[in-house]
């Protein structure tokens, strides 16, 4: 894959603006960055907070070339991507099912996954909010969420005196990220892709297995034990009752430490 990026000062939305760029017939590898966002988008239609500078604003347009059933594993591999990443400059992080990144329990990253029809066929944006400070968080998610310059004041460059900060690391995150997301995409495609990468998954997760949880769906929420992933990534929960329930999407909080 070619990886092609385009920055940006201000958008609305990385990943609606590859959601566009898709539809006029990027190739896969296009990506989309910006130093903030005006109308960032996380899951659920929920908010992504995009402050200048205070974070990755990242999006890549795939074509993956895979059976549908295992299309959510593009959002495992990524999950595996960051997760390398932030290893990369000195962060260890969690990934909780599906898609976010925690550290110490608190979200560092959140990945948003996007498909659209084109003229080419299928394509899948992949959108990465990576914290890059805390000083910015709104009330609202500052005792859920931190950054790296939390976890790793020095990997974050202070803010240029007097104004603005235009901090390096966003663009050598970038690229640690656009590495990482090659390799494992790579992977995906191959004959024994969908196996591997649950497999890396597996490897950078407590949640894959024996992890207390609330998996909080559109109508219900279930309490139980988190038993493997299925093959297409699903979650497996084992529920009081012994029996297993597969959530294919929803919102998965630790219930208490095990
Ligand atoms: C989530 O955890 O709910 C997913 C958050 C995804 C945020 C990123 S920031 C870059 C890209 N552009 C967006 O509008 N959203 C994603």
């Amino acid at each position: 894959m070619n990886i092609n990026l385009l920055t940006f000062d201000t958008i609305d939305s990385t990943n609606t603006e590859a959601l566009k760029q898709a539809r006029l017939g990027a190739e896969e590898g296009v990506c989309i960055v910006a130093r903030q966002q005006t109308a960032g988008r996380g899951r659920h239609g929920r908010t992504w907070v995009s402050e200048p500078d205070a974070g990755l604003y990242f999006s890549i347009v795939l074509r993956p070339k895979i059976e549908t059933q295992y299309l959510p594993l593009v959002t495992l591999m990524t999950g595996v991507a960051v997760h390398d990443t932030l290893a990369e400059f000195g962060v260890a992080a969690d990934i909780k099912w599906v898609n976010d990144l925690h550290v110490d329990g608190k979200k560092i990253s959140g990945i948003l996954a996007e498909t659209t029809d084109t003229p080419k066929g299928l394509a899948v944006i992949v959108g990465i909010g990576i914290n890059l400070r805390s000083s910015n968080f709104p009330p609202e998610i500052a005792d859920t969420a931190t950054s790296m310059q939390e976890q790793r004041p020095m990997s974050v460059p202070p803010a240029v005196a007097g104004g603005s900060s235009h901090p390096t690391n966003p663009s050598e995150l970038a690229e640690a990220l656009t590495k990482y997301i090659t390799y494992f995409y790579d992977i995906l495609q191959t004959d024994t892709g969908a196996t591997e990468i649950i497999d890396e998954w597996r490897k950078r997760s407590t949640y894959f297995s024996g992890k207390s949880v609330r998996v909080v769906l559109e109508n219900e929420s279930l309490e139980g034990v988190t038993d493997g992933l299925e093959p297409n990534g699903a979650l497996r929960v084992k529920l009081n009752d012994g029996s297993v329930t597969i959530v294919q999407a929803g919102d998965v909080e630790q219930l208490r430490a095990t």
